[in-house]
Formats: structure tokens, sequence, C-alpha cells
């Protein structure tokens, strides 16, 4: 391939990451949408994105853009871009099923010179060290001689319209130099900011772990200081808005850490790091301190409740907002997750409200069918836990009517002031 106007895409995995990746390509060029997934298949076919980032217009007038279930439209492809799941499993290891899956897959079509893409996250060393070998036993080719692989990790914010695919830059890298600056040109088809080519696909990988390992131990920092700040009855935001008048003071804010990033990608980089032999100190510190805030949650909850004299036996609680963040309906990996297990222990009723999340999706997770309209007068508890703008709309006096005379409201999010609730995380 002599540059990238030879290419011939495929986009493999048409998830939150995948589908706007390949609408973004597809204003310009012809694209192959593939995922294993039928009905995700048929629903994109029918313009309908499940995930709420795009409408049926948007999906729909992309006319260079394939969707299909079928494996053997890959054929005609020679540059595949994989944007599969990168999940752990229960002992908090990478599951790398999706992504070994999707690399057979695409093995079995793989030609000389083509080239192989990964965009899912994974840890420094993973696509060399997993996926090609898979790559060269299912397609009897040579890596670097006959086929080549990139790995530009994707930093897109599912619900948020103002950091898109267009305009966040992007990190790209190539197996050799000449392929680099192909997999370099590509990119900067769609991305308007400009990109930054890595040397090398570790240096890629490693890139993308630790923005989010960050981005978990500073959360974690200032999740630690809101346990130590309530206990000394101090508001949080009030020390936060005031150190974060000195230049070099970084905004955070406490919150339950969800989804399937910043929760999951330290795990990633810890278990390389103890692949060959070092022992992290500090990135899984953070991840204690984040995991234990569902168990905070609930016991500050209930405390507040015990104060006011609420009794808590078959007490009605709220949940409002269930997905791991705002204005998105992905409720996988959400924060909320480990509040809503510590409160079935206690002997209350929950009822679950999210109007961006999928019933049966809820239904399917919790077990409890999530309310669609909410009365007034009905709570003993309310928790605010994810900053959904419809939320924010409603303002505190909807919010406080739902509750019964005598309610604790607890604002995760900080979408109201002190003063409006009763515990702020
Ligand atoms: N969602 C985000 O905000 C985000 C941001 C940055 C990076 N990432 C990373 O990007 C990757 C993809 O995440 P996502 O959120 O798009 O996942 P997703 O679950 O939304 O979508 C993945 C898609 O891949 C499909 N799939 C699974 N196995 C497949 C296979 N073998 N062949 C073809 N398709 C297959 C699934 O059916 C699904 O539609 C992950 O590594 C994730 O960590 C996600």
């Amino acid at each position: 391939m002599k540059n990238h106007k030879d290419i011939r895409l495929a986009i493999v995995g048409l998830g939150y990451v995948g589908l706007p990746l390949a609408l973004a390509f597809a204003k310009n060029r012809q694209v192959i949408g593939f995922d294993i997934n039928k009905t995700r298949i048929d629903q994109l076919n029918n313009g309908k994105d499940k995930n709420l980032e795009f409408n049926n217009k948007k999906i729909k007038s992309a006319k260079l853009l394939k969707f299909t279930s079928n494996s053997n439209d890959l054929n005609s492809s020679n540059c595949y871009i994989v944007t599969v799941p990168t999940p752990i499993n229960s002992k908090k290891k990478p599951d790398l099923n999706a992504l070994k899956n999707a690399t057979k897959l695409v093995s079995s079509m793989l030609r000389k010179q083509d080239i192989v893409i990964y965009e899912s996250t994974v840890y420094p060393g993973c696509v060399e060290e997993q996926c090609v070998p898979l790559l060269e036993k299912f397609s009897n080719l040579k890596y670097n001689k006959d086929f080549y692989c990139g790995y530009s990790p994707e930093r897109i914010n599912p619900g948020d319209k103002s950091h898109t695919i267009s305009n966040i830059k992007k990190i790209t890298s190539g197996s050799t130099p000449g392929i680099a600056d192909i997999v370099d040109d590509l990119y900067n088809e769609i991305i308007s900011v400009g990109t930054h080519k890595a040397p090398s696909i570790k240096v890629a990988e490693a890139a993308k772990v630790i923005e989010n390992t960050q981005r978990d131990l500073n959360i974690a920092l200032i999740n630690e200081l809101s346990i130590l700040f309530n206990k000394m009855s101090i508001d949080t935001q009030d020390v936060l808005d005031a150190a974060e008048t000195k230049w070099n003071f970084l905004p955070f804010k406490p919150g339950l850490v969800g989804g399937h990033c910043i929760g999951v990608d330290p795990y990633y980089l810890t278990h390389k790091a103890k692949s060959i032999g070092y022992n992290p100190k500090v990135i899984l510190a953070g991840r204690k301190t984040n995991d234990r805030m569902g168990a905070y949650v609930s016991s500050t909850f209930i405390n507040k409740m015990k104060k006011k004299k609420i009794p808590i036996k078959r007490s009605k609680i709220l949940i409002m907002g269930l997905t791991f963040k705002e204005n998105c309906t992905d409720i996988r990996n959400s924060g909320i997750q480990s509040v809503i297990e510590e409160f079935k222990k206690f002997d209350c009723h929950l009822d679950l409200y999210d109007p961006w999340a999928e019933k049966d999706e809820i239904y399917k997770n919790y077990k409890i069918y999530p309310k669609y309209e909410i009365t007034n007068n009905t709570y003993d508890g309310i928790i605010i836990a994810v900053a959904h703008k419809i939320f924010k709309d409603m303002g505190i006096q909807t919010i406080k009517n739902f509750g019964k005379k005598k309610c604790v409201i607890y604002d995760l999010k900080y979408l109201f002031s002190q003063d409006e609730v009763d515990i702020r995380l």
C-alpha cells in the first residue's frame, strides 16, 4: 500500500467507539461497518442507534457506509480498525476474548500489504504480544513483512456533544515508520484538530491507559478528601472552590467512578506490571478507594436518615440516574450499582429512575422494573446519582416534591447547592 488513499476501510465492532468512527470516515470514503451483533446491525440499517449518540437522519445519510454482520463483506477491505470491548473479568484481569476473536476473524481475511489498526484500550505491548501472533498464525503471513499493524486509542466521551471525534486530538502509531505515516494520514482525514504520531505502538497503548489511570487516582484522592471533610462538617465543594483559585490545583470532583474505561484501565496496566515482575504501589490504591465509594455513600445516607429519625425498614428510596455518566444511555459498570447492592442489604424499597437508560437493560441488571414517572410525596430518601441535564432542568423543588415531608436528599454530583440538599458527596 503506497498511501492512505489506497485504503479500503472496515471497522470491526460498531459500539460507542466504532459507530462514530465509521460515520466520520464515511463522510469521504467507502466504509464497511461490521459487528457480530445482528440486532445492532438490523437497528443501524433502520437508522436506529440504541446508544442515542446519533439520530436516524445522521445514520441514514451515511451513504458510503455499509452496515453488516456478514463477515464475507470484509473480504474486499485492506485496512481494518478493531473497536471491540476490552473489559475485565470477575477477577479484575483483562478479558481479551472479544479482541482475540475479532483478531482471528480479521486474520482469516488478511492479505499481503494489509493493515490492522486497533482502537480498543489495552495494556502496553498487548497488540504485538497478543494480537500479532494470532494474525500471523491464522493468515500464514509475516508481521511487518506481509502485513502491518497500527494502534490509535480512542478518547471520545459518550454523551458529550462538544468533544466529538473530529475535535479531539488523536494519538496514532504504526508498526513501521512508513505505516505510522499511513495510519496518521488516514486519521487526519477525520480529525480537524490534528493527530499526535507516537514513536511506537507500545507508546500509544501506554498513553491511553495512563490517561485513565491518572484520572482514577486523582478522583480517588478527592474522594478520600471528601470522606474526611464530611467527618469534619466541611463542604468539599467549598474547599475545592477555594483551592482551585491556585493556578496549578487540578479541578477534580468527588464521585462514583464507573464505566468501562476509568474503572477498568488501571487493571490492564497493573496486569502488565505484575507480568513483568513489578508490583505497583500507587495505581491500585486509587482503585480501592473508588471501589469503596458505593458502601460509603449508602452508609452516609442511612446515617442521615437515622439522624432525621426516618425509619430505614420499609422506607422508600428513589435513585435518580443509573448510567455510568451523564446524558448517555450506558448503564454498564455504573458506579451506582455498588450503592444499589448496599441498599439491598437493608429492608427498604428501591425505585430506580433514569429517562436515558433502556428500561430492559435496567431490569436485566437490577431485577427491578424502573419507574417511568415519579409521583409526589412518596419517598423517604432520594439519591441524585447522575448529572443528567434533565435532572438539573427539573430543578430542586420538583425533586424535593417527590419526597415526603421528612426526606433525605443526597446529591452525589453537586447538581444543586449545599443549602438545597441534605448531603453532597
Ligand atoms: N465507550 C467509550 O467511551 C470508550 C472510550 C474510549 C475507549 N473505549 C474503548 O473502546 C473499545 C470499544 O468500546 P465500546 O464502548 O465501543 O464498546 P461497545 O460495547 O459499545 O461496542 C463494542 C461492539 O463490538 C461488537 N463486538 C464484540 N465482539 C466482536 C467481534 N468479535 N467482532 C465484531 N464485533 C464485535 C459488539 O457487538 C459491540 O457492538 C473498548 O476497548 C473500550 O475500552 C471506549
